[in-house]
């Protein structure tokens, strides 16, 4: 099925969070600071307070002092607006005026003097500062067997340390907020990830109850993190619009996006890998660090693969931050994964390499039968099968495993695989559904469409339960005020939402149906469920179709007006109760199974001999991910990841200057990201996956596992190619010239 907000979307009557039509309304413009450590002496406003169309100027010194929000990660907001510096592109004030225009103008005019203390946005000469985080976002570190027995008694050995640069994620549409104040109540078209955690944040930054807070986000330009949660400039823009006592809007410019909220934080990964003569792991040791800002404790958990991916009978993965004058990472498109797996990946290649073994036969040949750091077995894992038909697809087989020994028209062809994986999340949600008398039905839910297609598979859902066709049904999402659904994160919304949406469908098909068959005039007197069809808003006894009525009939029959039922889904105890905690979830639950999904990547890049100049020539992605909801909406987030996986691996990174801690590339022409040439044919393949586990829909997320493995994927095709190992990415011409 076509998205059903698709012609809303082409046709521009799709409204993101920036773009509604609020009268009276004043624009804020952020101003920022300079340097990277220090303290503000002095800012002077008063050109900007005389400015035309300026309607105020709030700095440090004239804020209304308002609370640091409690609900962590919170970025860098210790204060909205803090003359203590300690990271380039602070919020130290904010501008309101008539028009954009002139608050940026205005904005311009603010003359800021500063005591610069000398900064270090670098992480890695100070290891030896590494802590563990005290409120990380999920435990990652994991420990079995004698990790220096086994490390001694391998027969081969990979000892390296692989590298991933700052990243940002630059989607679409940038951060937005509009706010606006009625009395004490706070309304704001707010561009997020959680409207249900943007109204919480608000609510508690302006000591407001939980229904004096309404946010609002029908469309999201695309999240991958970055609108995962509530950051400085959302708060501000309520700030604004109190001072004000107008409606304002704040929009972050592309620029501020590289500073305001958030970006993938840098990894150091030293991996040592052991491994027998038949390529059997008997060691892996993972000791991670990532630079975190001067207030939070933001970690990125690359060992989360290392811990459960292949069977390793002696494991040590360990996990330490480092502070850093930056401002504060989080969560980007398969936060740990992602980045550890470009770590894992190009591991079991070097291995492969060193024992002449085949680099998928050396992962079927250590391939995990159960979670062995959890020690639970998978609810479903359908791996060897990606493998097989990925390999297939590709003609992995006809890969010759001499470096360089492959070429076309004059180009060195490799090939390259990785394995991909990411936990199937699901945390609790609650959905209403409502049927009206002609049969329409409305599906209401506090979750949120990234560009995912939510509206799309809920549609499905609601329309598949009760048994009307899709155009019946109605999905309004995207409002604070909807039954409450998690943040849209950790590719938890196909499951979570889906599953309160399907439990409400349920509930109401089985009430208005029950009108009926409780009545014993009525054709349908005395059925049960399971004696019944419904189809296209009839329903009709199996066992006689001529006994039947459509849902029309029975609001008539019965003079309903309305009929609604509320739902909702939760994580059930085989998955166990520490997997609904935290706002990535987790795997590691003490329930009774462990819920992943898992994938395999196969490329193939050309090189020149000479330039050295890398084109991802195809791409076969095989993919299990528990039901398939959708198969083009599914197809896409998995291709979205690859795409984003080959801007990772060949393209992506922001550059610090290290004299004055600033990222230099805050744009996206220097900031480059893959554009359409970059892009190969990609297939993909999803593999049939039954899981009655891991949610009542069935599926387990496929918002993120896409980009799993494929830098590593890339980087081992490359040394297919040219014989050169790159370890840190992205693997630019330099490297392997
Ligand atoms: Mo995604 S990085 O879990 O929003």
């Amino acid at each position: 099925m076509d998205r059903v907000d698709g012609r809303l979307k082409v046709t521009g009557g799709a409204k993101y969070a920036g773009e509604f039509a609020v009268a009276n309304l004043a624009h804020a413009v952020l101003v920022q600071s300079t340097i990277a450590r220090g303290r503000v002496r002095e800012m002077d406003v008063r050109a900007a307070e005389r400015a035309p169309g300026v309607l105020a100027v709030i700095t440090y010194a004239n804020q209304p002092t308002t609370a640091r929000p409690t609900n962590p990660p919170s970025g860098d907001s210790k204060r909205l607006l803090d003359p203590e510096i300690v990271h380039s592109g602070q919020n130290i004030g904010v501008v309101i005026a008539e028009t954009f225009e002139e608050a940026l103008a205005a904005s311009e005019m603010i003359r800021v003097v500063y005591d610069t203390a000398k900064s270090d946005a670098t992480f890695e000469d100070r290891l030896d500062t590494g802590f563990a985080p005290k409120t990380g976002n999920r435990p990652a570190d994991s420990k079995r067997g004698d990790i220096e027995a086994g490390l001694r008694s391998g027969a081969t050995k990979v000892d390296q340390i692989y590298r991933t640069p700052i990243e940002h994620h630059n989607p679409m549409e940038p951060h937005a907020t509009i706010a606006m104040w009625k009395g004490e109540e706070l309304l704001a078209y707010d561009a997020t990830q959680g409207v249900a955690n943007s109204a919480q944040n608000l609510a508690e930054q302006f000591h407001l109850t939980p229904d004096q807070v309404h946010v609002i986000d029908p469309f999201v330009g695309g999240g991958f993190g970055c609108k995962g949660q509530s950051w400085p400039h959302t708060p501000i823009a309520a700030m604004a619009a109190k001072v004000v006592g107008r409606p304002v809007k704040l929009e972050l410019t592309r620029r501020q996006m590289f500073t305001s909220n958030g970006h993938r934080p840098p990894t150091r990964q030293a991996d040592t890998f052991a491994a027998d003569e038949h390529g059997k792991l008997v060691a892996l040791r993972h000791e991670h660090h990532n630079h975190t800002s001067q207030r939070d404790e933001f970690m990125e958990p690359t060992g989360s693969l290392h811990s459960l991916l292949y069977s390793c009978p002696n494991v040590l993965v360990s996990h330490k931050l480092v502070r850093a004058d930056v401002p504060a990472p989080t969560y980007q498109r398969a936060p740990g994964e992602s980045s550890g797996s470009f770590s894992i990946e190009t591991a079991m290649d070097e291995l492969a390499w060193q024992l002449g073994i085949d680099p998928l036969e050396l992962r079927l040949r250590n391939y995990a039968e159960k979670d062995e750091a959890g020690n639970k077995p998978w609810s479903s894992k359908s791996l060897r099968d990606c493998y097989r038909r990925g390999a297939e697809r590709f003609g992995w087989s006809e890969r010759n495993p001499k470096i360089g020994s492959m070429t076309k028209e004059g180009l060195l062809v490799g090939y390259g695989m990785a394995t991909a994986s990411y936990p199937a999340n699901f945390r609790a949600a609650a959905a209403k559904a409502r049927m009206y008398p002609d049969g329409r039905v409305l599906i209401q839910c506090g979750t949120q469409d990234l560009g995912t297609g939510t509206y799309t598979i809920l549609t499905q859902i609601a329309a598949d339960a009760i048994g009307v066709s899709p155009s019946f049904v109605r999905v309004e999402i995207g409002d604070s005020k909807l039954p409450g659904a998690p943040t849209s994160g950790g590719s938890c919304s196909a499951a979570s939402a889906g599953s309160a949406v399907m439990a409400a469908a349920q509930a109401l098909r089985g009430r208005v149906i029950g009108f009926a068959t409780a009545d014993e005039t009525s054709p349908l007197w005395n059925l049960g469920p399971k004696e019944l069809d419904v189809k296209e808003g009839r329903i009709s006894a199996k066992a006689d179709p001529s006994r039947s009525m459509t849902y029309a009939e029975i609001f008539a029959r019965y003079g309903k007006d309305a009929v609604e039922q509320t739902a909702s889904a939760q994580p059930g105890m085989e998955r166990g109760p520490a997997a609904a905690q935290g706002s990535q979830g987790g795997q590691a639950g003490p329930g009774g199974y462990t819920m992943q999904a898992f994938g395999a990547q196969f490329c193939e890049v050309h090189i020149d001999p000479e330039l050295r100049t890398v084109r991802v020539a195809r791409w076969v992605g095989s993919f299990a991910v528990g039901k398939v909801l959708n198969e083009k909406t599914c197809r896409s987030q998995l291709h979205g990841g690859i795409v984003w996986g080959i801007g990772m691996g060949l393209l992506e990174e922001t550059i610090v200057d290290p004299r004055h801690g600033r990222f230099l590339n805050t744009n996206l022409a220097e900031y480059h990201v893959p554009v359409n040439r970059d892009i190969p044919p990609i297939e993909i393949i999803l593999v049939p996956e039954e899981d009655k586990l891991v949610s009542l829909v069935g599926a387990k997320g496929a918002g993120e596992i896409g980009i799993t493995g494929v830098a590593a994927a890339i980087g081992n095709a490359i040394h297919h190619a040219t014989g050169k190992r790159v370890r840190d990415i992205p693997i630019t011409l330099d490297k392997i010239l």
